[in-house]
C-alpha cells in the first residue's frame, strides 16, 4: 500500500464541503473557502488540509513529495455521477429529431425507436465492444471531473445480455481511472420478445440472474423503472423484496411521468429515488421525511424537454438532493453533469452549495459511499483543480469551465491541455 505523503498547493481557494449537512437547504455562506490553502495526502487519502505555508513545514518534516502549483487554482471535491446508462450500443439521434419535430412516443416507437432500439443494438454488440465504448465514455466523464460513476445495465433484458452488460462494466472498471459502480436494471422494461407477463419476466430474472450476479460479484445494486408502460408498483414490490433478501441495495427510476415509484422507494428504504419530475407535494414530503435520497436528473429534462425535478421544494422540505446525469442514448444523450447541474440550479434556484453538494458527497451517499465527496481527513483524495480564483465561477460558467486537473485516489489522472 502506498503511504507516501504528498503536498499539493497552494490553492487560491480550497472548498472542502466539510461540515455541510446531508439533508436540506444549504446557503453559500456555509461554504467558507480556505484561502492560500494546501492538501497533504497520505497515499490515496486526505491527511490534512490547511494553510499552505504551515503544511509546507509539516510536509518537509514528513519527507513529502510536493506538487507546487503556479497560478490561480480553486480546488473542490471530485464529482460522483450516481445515475448513468453509459454501457450501450447504437445511437438514438433519430428519436431525438422525431421528438423535436413533434412526433409522439408511439410514433417514435413504431418507427423502431425507444429503449427497444438500444436493446437490439446492445444485444448485437460484443462484450469487447461494450467494454471499449464504456471505457471511452467513462474517460470523457473523468476529464469533466467525474471520478465515481454509477453504470446501469438494462439494455440487455435477457439473462444472457444483462450478464454481458454487467461483465462489460466490470471489465471497463479495470481499464479506467474512474471508479465504476454497477447496477442491475434488468427491470427496465418488458422485452418485446419475452413470451409472458411482467411478473413472469421478473420471476425469471430473480430466479436465474440474481444468483449469477452474486456468484460473479457483478453488482450489489438493483434498479427498476416504475412507470406506466414499464413496471407497476404491484409488479415490482415482490421483485425488490427478493432482491433485498439476497442482499442487494435498491434504487428506483421513480415518478418520471407519473407518481408511484417514489412511494415504493420510501417503503423499501431504497438508497435513492431518481427522476421525480412528476412528483407532487405529497411525494416531496414523503421523500423529505425518509432516508431515501431524491435524485434529480436534469439531463433527462433537457433531453426530453419536460419539467425539472422540484429540487427547490425537496430541499426546502428537508430532503437530501443529489444530481446525476442519467447519461443514456435516449432521454439524456448529453452526459455533461456539471453543465446539467448548473442549469438545474438556474431553473430551480439552487445555491452553489446545494449544487456542489448534490454532485459530491450527497451523490456519493446515494451509492452508499461515505468515503468521498468532501476534502477532509481520511476521505479518498479525489479532487479537482479549476483555473480560477473564485469557486463561484465554476457554476457561473455553466459547465464551460472544465477542470484543469482531476485527482483520483491521490494521483493526478487527467490534466487539461487547454489554458
Ligand atoms: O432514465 N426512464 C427510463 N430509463 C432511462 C431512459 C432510457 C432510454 O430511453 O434509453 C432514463 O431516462
Ligand atoms: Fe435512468
Amino acid at each position: 500500500m502506498d503511504t507516501a505523503y504528498k503536498l499539493i498547493g497552494p490553492f487560491t481557494q480550497l472548498i472542502t464541503l466539510a461540515g455541510l449537512p446531508l439533508k436540506g437547504a444549504i446557503a453559500d455562506e456555509q461554504i467558507s473557502p480556505l484561502a492560500q490553502a494546501g492538501i497533504l495526502l497520505k497515499g490515496n487519502k486526505i491527511f490534512k488540509t490547511g494553510n499552505y505555508e504551515s503544511l509546507e513545514k509539516e510536509a518537509a518534516l514528513l519527507g513529502a513529495i510536493t506538487v507546487t502549483l503556479e497560478g490561480e487554482y480553486v480546488c473542490i471535491p471530485a464529482f460522483t455521477d450516481a445515475h448513468t446508462h453509459i454501457c450501450f450500443a447504437g445511437s438514438r439521434a433519430q428519436d431525438y429529431a422525431m421528438r423535436n419535430s413533434g412526433k409522439t412516443y408511439l410514433e417514435i416507437s413504431e418507427a423502431g425507436g425507444g429503449i427497444w432500439d438500444t436493446v437490439q443494438h446492445t444485444r448485437k454488440a460484443s462484450l469487447e465492444e461494450l467494454t471499449t465504448s464504456t471505457i471511452h465514455r467513462a474517460n470523457r466523464h473523468l476529464s469533466e471531473g467525474v471520478t465515481t460513476i454509477e453504470v446501469k445495465s438494462g439494455y440487455g433484458l435477457s439473462v444472457k445480455d444483462e450478464l454481458k452488460m454487467l461483465r462489460a462494466i466490470k471489465a471497463a472498471n479495470q481499464e479506467t481511472p474512474a471508479e465504476l459502480i454497477s447496477t442491475c436494471l434488468a427491470a427496465h422494461t418488458l422485452p418485446r420478445d419475452f413470451e409472458g407477463s411482467h411478473s413472469e419476466y421478473l420471476e425469471k430474472i430473480s430466479q436465474e440472474l440474481f444468483p449469477i450476479l452474486l456468484e460473479e460479484n457483478l453488482c450489489s445494486r438493483m434498479d427498476a423503472f416504475v412507470e406506466k408502460g414499464a413496471f407497476s408498483p404491484e409488479n415490482i414490490l415482490p421483485y425488490f423484496k427478493k432482491a433485498i433478501e439476497k442482499g442487494f441495495q435498491i434504487t428506483v427510476h421513480a415518478d418520471q411521468f407519473s407518481t408511484g415509484g417514489s412511494t415504493v422507494a420510501v417503503q423499501l428504504n431504497a438508497l435513492s429515488a431518481d427522476h421525480l419530475e412528476a412528483s407532487t407535494d405529497k411525494e416531496v414530503q414523503l421523500l423529505a421525511q425518509s432516508d431515501t435520497i431524491a435524485m434529480a436528473l436534469p439531463g433527462a429534462t433537457i433531453g426530453l424537454g419536460c419539467a425539472f425535478t422540484p429540487a427547490r421544494k425537496l430541499l426546502n422540505a428537508g430532503a437530501c438532493l443529489a444530481i446525476a446525469s442519467d447519461w443514456n442514448p435516449g432521454s439524456a444523450p448529453m452526459g455533461d453533469l456539471l453543465t446539467q447541474a448548473s442549469i438545474l440550479g438556474t431553473f430551480e434556484k439552487l445555491s452553489n452549495a446545494e449544487i456542489l453538494a448534490g454532485i459530491t458527497y450527497r451523490a456519493a451517499r446515494a451509492l452508499n459511499l461515505t468515503d468521498r465527496g468532501r476534502i477532509e481527513q481520511d476521505m479518498l483524495a479525489d479532487f479537482l483543480l479549476f483555473q480560477t480564483n473564485d469557486y463561484r465561477e465554476i457554476l457561473y460558467q455553466q459547465g464551460k469551465l472544465k477542470p484543469a486537473q482531476v485527482w483520483k485516489n491521490g494521483e493526478c489522472v487527467f490534466t487539461s491541455n487547454f489554458d
